[in-house]
């Protein structure tokens, strides 16, 4: 799936690649996972087999079955990670619907590198014929809410109780959509 590389500078003046997952970082995305695991984000630290796995499995949701898995990275560190899945075990099977997830580290956000990744996913959507992503967040995680619903308008379209623990605790989860508008960027 071709994605053109670019670069964002943010309002504090630090330049950002953009660019897709490679494999050669699965040390730049395990070091990513242990600083999401540190904040509270994951709750399980990362491990070899499991981020071997991880980059895998986006890699083969990317080039078998027509999604994208996009980092941001300043100066060779991963500081955020951007998918868009349209697959099961690397099965299209829908095609018309992407399944998007988007973390940066806390470091970095409120800069504007979420929407620049989720706009670039957005993108590459509309291109390549989704009509529709979705995605589902903690009920409660209401800068996850503005972000998506209010920057970005995505409109909840369900709950799930109890969907995923975290923290131990078992947590609701908000689904919201977008209506992508058809006819290529
Ligand atoms: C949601 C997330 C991807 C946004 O990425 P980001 O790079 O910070 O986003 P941006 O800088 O592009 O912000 C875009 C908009 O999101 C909303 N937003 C982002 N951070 C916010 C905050 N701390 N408070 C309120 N609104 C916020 C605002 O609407 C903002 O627009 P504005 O700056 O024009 O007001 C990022 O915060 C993240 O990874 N969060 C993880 C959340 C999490 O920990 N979830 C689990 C437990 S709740």
């Amino acid at each position: 799936m071709s994605f053109r590389e670019r670069r964002y500078k943010t309002p504090t003046d630090k330049d950002i690649k953009l660019r897709l997952l490679d494999w050669t970082d699965l040390n730049g995305i395990t070091k990513f996972h242990g600083e999401l695991y540190d904040s509270n984000y994951f709750d399980s630290p990362p491990n070899t087999t499991l981020e071997v796995r991880y980059v895998l499995r986006n890699l083969e949701a990317r080039e078998l079955a027509g999604g994208l898995s996009l980092v941001a990275d300043h100066q060779k560190e991963i500081i955020a990670e951007a998918t868009l899945e349209t697959s099961i075990f690397g099965i299209p099977v829908q095609k018309h619907i992407g399944k998007i997830w988007l973390v940066v580290l806390p470091e970095w956000r409120r800069l504007g590198i979420g929407t620049e990744l989720l706009t670039a996913l957005e993108h590459f959507a509309i291109r390549n014929g989704i009509m529709t992503l979705w995605t589902h967040f903690e009920r409660d995680c209401e800068i996850e809410e503005k972000f998506y619903c209010e920057k970005h308008k995505y409109v909840k379209t369900g709950l799930v109780k109890k969907a995923l623990m975290r923290q131990n605790k078992p947590k609701d989860h908000l689904l919201v959509q977008k209506e992508l508008p058809r006819g290529g960027i």
